[in-house]
This record gives C-alpha cells, structure tokens and sequence, in this order.
C-alpha cells in the first residue's frame, strides 16, 4: 500500500489541514484511543485544534497515548512530555488526568523502567488499537524514539537516544547535557498496530529522511521507511520536507 503524501504552501497550512484531519477521525471515533506525538512539529495542529474545540463531541470517553517519555523526568518536569501535552493540548479540551497514557519514566532505575515498560504495554493492550496515531519524523529518521538500526519487530523498551536526537533536542534544554540519556517508546511493532497514521513534515532538515521513508528501501537505518509496510498512512508535509520528493 502506498503512503499518501499531500504537501502545503507551509507549515501553517498543514497544521491547519492536520487539525481538520484530526477533528474528522475524533468526531467518527468519540469513545476511541487518539494516538499523539510531541516535539514542534504538531505544536500547530495541536493550537489549531484548540482553536476549533467548539466542533468536537463530547470527549469524556476519548482515551490518549503518547509514543514516548524521558527516563528520569518526573511528569511535571516543564521538559517531560507528560507536561508538554497537557500545556499544549489536555488542558484545553479539558481531558482528564485519567484519560491519558504514557510511559512512566519518572524512576530511571532499570528495574522501575522495566516495570514501566511492561505496564505501558500492558496498557496499550488493554486500551486497544488507536484510531489514529500522530508522527514526527527525527532527522535521522527516527519516530517515536526507535533511533537508527532499531529492530523492527519491538514492543515497548528503554532507549539509548542517539547523539542525533540529543542534539535536535537540546534547543529546548538550557544545554546538550541537560537532555535525558534515555526514553521509554512505543516500539515500532507497537505503534504500527494503529488503524490509521498521520505523519507531520516540516522544514528541509526533515526533507533526507522524508525522502528516504517514502522513497527508499525498508530497512532498520531509516525507521520510519517501516511505515511503508502500513496500509493506512498519511503524510502531511510542507514544501521544505518534500522538497527533496520525486514527483
Ligand atoms: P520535532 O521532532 O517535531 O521536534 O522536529 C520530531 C521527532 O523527533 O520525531
């Protein structure tokens, strides 16, 4: 099954087509599991939604997961992505605390992040298979934190985070040592058991990896050329992230 790509003027333009997309599949699915993903690129999907929260049902049944946590922040760290979704989005619909998942990596003591490995997988088994789950892509081709050379056939594990990923996310830490060492993440046989995925592109730092995962061999250098193996994707992307497609 081929990945359906659509490419827009900016990234304001494909957040705004992402929130409608978003909205649409919340709408068919009110009581359903909504997969989400942090970092800058679905900032503006996630203020757009905001912005339109007057359409959306009632979400007292709707249940949230996200892909990932850093090990050793605890979840009111400004920095985890515990904090992220709830500044950027649950407390403006309004969800609650117990309507949302995500690994615990507050205690990065191996065996507490085995135990939180375990219960996060326990959890999204239980929950069922999300609707729709909500991908960045890395640099290096990363998604959710399932780094380069990852084997494909993982649940949910601890991660060392690559140099790359350190890097790219140092800008939202005072300096590259502040950034957690490791995650816990979603692995890629786990968020592939979603219905449906929206993939999020912006800016020519993405543009290589875009190309590869759409365009290149299937293989464990490039996680994200895996979703090429769902039949259910779509790629929303700017002009700079497609800019290296061919047409
Ligand atoms: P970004 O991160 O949206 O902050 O670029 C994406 C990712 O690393 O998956």
């Amino acid at each position: 099954m081929q990945v359906k790509v659509t490419v827009f003027k900016d990234y304001d333009e494909m957040s705004r087509a992402a929130a409608d997309f978003v909205i649409d599949l919340i709408k068919a699915n009110p009581q359903g599991v909504l997969g989400l993903a942090t970092g800058s690129t679905p900032e503006g999907t996630y203020a757009e939604i905001l912005r339109r929260k007057d359409e959306l049902p009632d979400l007292s049944g709707l249940r949230t997961v996200n892909l990932d946590e850093y090990l050793g922040l605890a979840a009111d760290h400004p920095q985890s992505y515990h904090y992220f979704m709830r500044k950027k989005l649950f407390d403006g619909l309004g969800l609650k605390p117990e309507q949302s998942f995500f690994p615990d990596g507050s205690n990065a003591d191996p065996e507490a992040a085995h135990a939180a490995v375990i219960a996060y997988e326990h959890k999204l088994l239980e929950l069922g298979a999300p609707f729709l789950q909500i991908l960045g892509i890395g640099e290096n081709g990363h998604i959710g934190f399932n780094e380069p050379a990852s084997q494909f056939n993982t649940r949910t594990h601890v991660v060392n985070l690559s140099e790359s990923t350190i890097q790219a996310n140092s800008r939202f830490f005072n300096s590259a040592d502040e950034v957690p060492k490791q995650a816990i993440t979603m692995g890629v046989l786990t968020l592939m058991q979603a219905s449906r995925i929206l993939m999020l592109a912006s800016g020519e730092k993405k543009a290589k990896a875009l190309k590869g995962m759409i365009e290149g061999l299937v293989e464990p250098e490039l996680p994200a050329s895996i979703l090429q193996m769902h039949e259910n994707v779509n790629v929303f992307a700017d002009e700079a992230a497609a800019s290296l497609l061919s047409k």
